[in-house]
C-alpha cells in the first residue's frame, strides 16, 4: 500500500509565483515570475524628464505613484495570474533615488500585508548582474560582469548568486552619465545614450579623438572625457556654429568609441588579472550596440564565453528583480515589515 504525506506532495506541486517591483529611478516596472520563468515584465517609462536634461527626483516619485497600480494590474493580467496566487513580493530596496524607492517599497509592504505573504528585498545592482539568469545560456560561477548604467560603472567578480565583489568602479561619473552628458552638450534630449548609439551608426569613430583617463588599476574615470568633449565642441563652435549639426554622426561615433574603449580595456585587464573567462555585461549601457559587438569580438580573440542579456533586461526592469527575488525565496531570505529603502546600498 502507498501512503502519501500530503504536506510533501503540497510542497512539491506548489508553484513559486513572485510579483517584483522596480522603482529605483525613472522607470516603474513590474514583473511576474513562476518557478524561475518570467511571465510578464511591464515597464512604464517617464517621458517627463526628457526636457529637463536629466531625471528630476520629485517628478520621478510622483510619476511612480501614478504608474504603480496600473503597471501592477497590467503585469498580473499579461501573466494571467490572480493576486491570491502570489507566493511573495520582491522589490528594489536600493541603490537609487530615495523618493522613487519609497513608492515601490511602500507599495510592496502594503501588498504583502494585504495578501499575508512574505516580502523579499533586492539590491538593484545585484539584480542587474542576475539578469544573466533569466534566459539560457547562463554563466557559471565565478564570472565577471561589467555593470554599466546611468548611476554605476562596476566590474564585478560574481562568486555566487549573492556573493559579489566589486573589483573596479568609477571614481567620478558613470558610463551612462558620460553618454548622457555628451548628448546634453550636443543639445540632444535625455537620456542621450541611446541617441548617441543611433546617430553613431552612420559616423566614423576615428573622426575625432578625446583624451582618455590614465588609471593603472581596474577603476574608471569619465569626467576628463566629458571635459575634453565640452572644450572640443566649444572651440569648434567658435569657428562654425553649425559644427554639431553638420558632424553629428562622426561626433557620436567618436565619443561612443572613446567611452567603449575605456570600458573594454578594463574588462580585458580584469579577465587577465583574475583568470576568469566567463564574462558578461549588464545595465543600461550594455544595450549599446558597439559595446555588445566589442565584447563579442574581444571575447572570441581571448577565448571568453560571453553573456549579453536581451535588450529589455539591460535597462531597468522588474524581471531582473524577480530573478534575484527567486533565488532569495528559495533560500527563505525574507524582509521584515519595518524595512526601509536605501539610496546607497552596497552589493
Ligand atoms: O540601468 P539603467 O536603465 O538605469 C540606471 O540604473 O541608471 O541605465 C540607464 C543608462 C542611461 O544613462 C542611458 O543613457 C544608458 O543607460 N543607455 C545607453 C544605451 N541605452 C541606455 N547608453 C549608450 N547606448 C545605449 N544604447
Ligand atoms: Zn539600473
Amino acid at each position: 500500500m502507498l501512503f502519501l504525506d500530503h504536506s510533501i506532495v503540497y510542497i512539491y506541486t506548489m508553484s513559486t509565483i513572485l510579483l517584483a517591483i522596480e522603482s529605483s529611478c525613472d522607470d516603474t516596472s513590474v514583473a511576474v515570475l513562476r518557478n524561475g520563468q518570467i511571465l510578464s515584465n511591464v515597464v512604464a517609462n517617464q517621458k517627463i524628464h526628457e526636457s529637463y536634461g536629466g531625471v528630476v527626483p520629485e517628478l520621478a516619485s510622483r510619476a511612480h505613484m501614478e504608474n504603480i497600480v496600473p503597471v501592477v494590474d497590467q503585469a498580473l493580467k499579461v501573466a494571467k495570474i490572480e493576486k491570491n496566487e502570489l507566493s511573495a513580493i520582491a522589490f528594489t530596496r536600493g541603490p537609487g533615488l530615495l523618493g522613487s524607492l519609497f513608492v515601490g517599497v511602500s507599495f510592496a509592504k502594503a501588498f504583502a500585508l494585504g495578501l499575508n505573504i512574505p516580502m523579499i528585498e533586492v539590491n538593484h545592482m545585484q539584480a542587474h548582474v542576475l539578469a544573466h539568469f533569466i534566459d539560457d545560456p547562463k554563466p557559471e560561477f565565478p564570472f565577471l560582469c561589467l555593470t554599466v548604467s546611468g548611476g554605476h560603472t562596476q566590474i564585478v567578480k560574481v562568486l555566487s548568486y549573492f556573493e559579489m565583489e566589486v573589483i573596479g568602479e568609477t571614481l567620478d561619473d558613470a558610463a551612462g552619465e558620460a553618454f548622457d552628458k555628451a548628448a546634453k552638450i550636443m543639445g540632444l534630449p535625455y537620456p542621450g545614450g541611446p541617441l548617441i548609439d543611433k546617430y553613431a551608426t552612420d559616423g566614423k569613430s576615428e573622426a575625432f579623438t578625446f583624451s582618455k583617463p590614465d588609471i593603472a588599476n581596474l577603476d574608471f574615470s569619465f569626467s576628463g572625457i566629458k571635459t575634453s568633449f565640452l572644450y572640443f565642441l566649444r572651440d569648434e563652435a567658435k569657428k562654425n556654429t553649425n559644427f554639431v549639426e553638420e558632424n553629428k554622426a562622426d561626433i557620436c561615433a567618436s565619443i561612443q568609441k572613446t567611452i567603449i574603449d575605456v570600458l573594454m580595456d578594463k574588462l580585458v585587464l580584469a579577465a587577465k588579472q583574475t583568470g576568469i573567462c566567463h564574462v558578461g555585461i549588464a545595465g543600461g549601457v550594455s544595450a549599446n550596440s558597439l559595446l555588445r559587438k566589442e565584447v563579442e569580438r574581444v571575447g572570441k580573440e581571448l577565448n571568453w564565453k560571453v553573456f549579453i542579456p536581451k535588450f529589455e533586461y539591460c535597462t531597468d526592469n522588474a524581471a531582473m528583480i524577480a530573478m534575484a527575488g527567486y533565488y532569495k525565496f528559495k533560500n527563505k531570505k525574507f524582509a521584515n515589515q519595518d524595512i526601509t529603502p536605501m539610496a546607497r546600498y552596497k552589493m
